[in-house]
């Protein structure tokens, strides 16, 4: 069993942190993304793995993850260049793949319990092609599975505006190579992609094997700014762990904190679930639950919560700062000489006053 990762797409929703990175690379409790996919795919003993790279800096997902020796898998990266589909992508792999089944994993997504109940229901059933269901409220941003009156999946559209039921694909599928022949036989759909659910409805009118489990617990699908706070949170919540290896001068860490080397907390309160990195200085602040710190980030007088703050910001005399993504190197500085706010940010950045 091989693995792929989708490391491409455009990013677009995850604007400004996308114009210095791929989105799977944002650090959720202080580790990327695409690294618990990794993890869980190394999980079930899949050790090939190849990651599809996209347009938006290929280079820092290969300095991460170099050949996988340190993740103790063999990586092979494939150039996807300009996002032109899932089924693409997958297309692109056929040459590492070869013969073998394999799962594709989008980088971007979560699976609270893991792969490893549905790859053994692959395995099992001999499915030519796997996918996985779960019910969400909003399916139109979806792939969605109709089923029809015995319960049988007849069909799959992607994006529907009346969507046939309420069970969306989520981001984890298994193939056999059977599957680079259909995807030779697509057609680019309206929006210029090859389309996963497009292969996949091919498979099931052309008689093949498909199966489909429902996703036992939380999936998350990254795309945008609350999607990442949110696997933030439930990450800390599930995840979350006590290791203290900076240290705490008058300060308290209540519960599940871990807090890196070389960082000082420094007269202030950590209230867990909470991850704060290495090298960091917290001072006279407060760090409440499901927040995430990275490394080298300051913060001085202030108050957060619920948030994401990467590697190297500084957080200066902000009172409440709440359900935040504060991008790499940012500052956030009380002006405290008048009531003006006063700005330097990016393109596409948003602020709520
Ligand atoms: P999307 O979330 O649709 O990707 P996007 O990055 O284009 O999103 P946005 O609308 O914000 O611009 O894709 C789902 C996942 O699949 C994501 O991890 C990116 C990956 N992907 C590829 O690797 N190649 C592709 O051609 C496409 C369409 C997606």
């Amino acid at each position: 069993m091989k693995g792929v990762i989708l490391h491409g797409g455009a990013g677009t929703r995850l604007r400004p942190l996308t114009f210095s990175g791929p989105k799977q690379l944002i650090p959720v409790a202080n580790k990327p993304i695409s690294q618990y996919v990794l993890e869980d795919l190394r999980s079930i003993g899949v050790i090939d793995v190849a990651i599809v790279l996209g347009e938006t800096f290929p280079e820092l997902v290969q300095q991460y993850y170099g050949d996988g020796s340190r993740f103790r898998v063999r990586i092979s990266y494939v150039h996807q260049g300009k996002p032109l589909g899932i089924a693409h992508a997958i297309y692109l792999c056929r040459d590492i793949v070869q013969d073998d089944s394999f799962i594709v994993y989008l980088g971007d997504n979560l699976l609270q319990k893991g792969v490893k109940k549905y790859f053994e229901k692959f395995l099992v059933n001999d499915y030519d092609c796997m996918i996985l269901l779960k019910e969400v409220d909003d399916p139109s941003r979806f792939g969605v599975a109709e089923f029809d009156d015995k319960g049988s999946l007849v069909k799959l559209v992607e994006k529907p505006k009346v969507p046939p039921s309420r069970f969306a694909l989520a981001g984890v599928y298994f193939f056999k190579p059977v599957v680079f022949e259909i995807i030779k036989g697509l057609k680019p759909s309206w929006r210029g992609e090859l389309e996963i659910t497009d292969a996949i409805q091919t498979m099931l009118e052309k008689g093949y094997k498909v199966g489909y489990s429902f996703v036992d617990g939380w999936w998350l699908d990254t795309g945008k700014k609350d999607d990442i706070l949110y696997a933030n949170l439930l990450i800390l919540d599930e995840f979350g762990v006590r290791e203290i290896k900076g240290e705490l001068i008058d300060s308290k860490a209540e519960g599940r904190v871990s807090v890196g080397e070389g960082s000082k907390i420094i007269n202030s309160n950590i209230r867990g679930p909470a991850a704060i990195g290495s090298n960091c200085i917290i001072q006279d602040s407060f760090i409440g639950p499901y927040t995430s710190i990275g490394d080298n980030a300051r913060v001085f007088n202030s108050s957060i919560e619920c948030s994401i703050v990467l590697e190297g910001a500084c957080i200066d005399h902000v009172d409440r700062l709440e359900e935040s993504l504060v991008g790499r190197n940012a500052r956030i500085v009380k002006n405290r000489a008048s009531n003006a706010v006063r700005l330097h940010i990016g393109d596409y950045s948003e602020i709520e006053l």
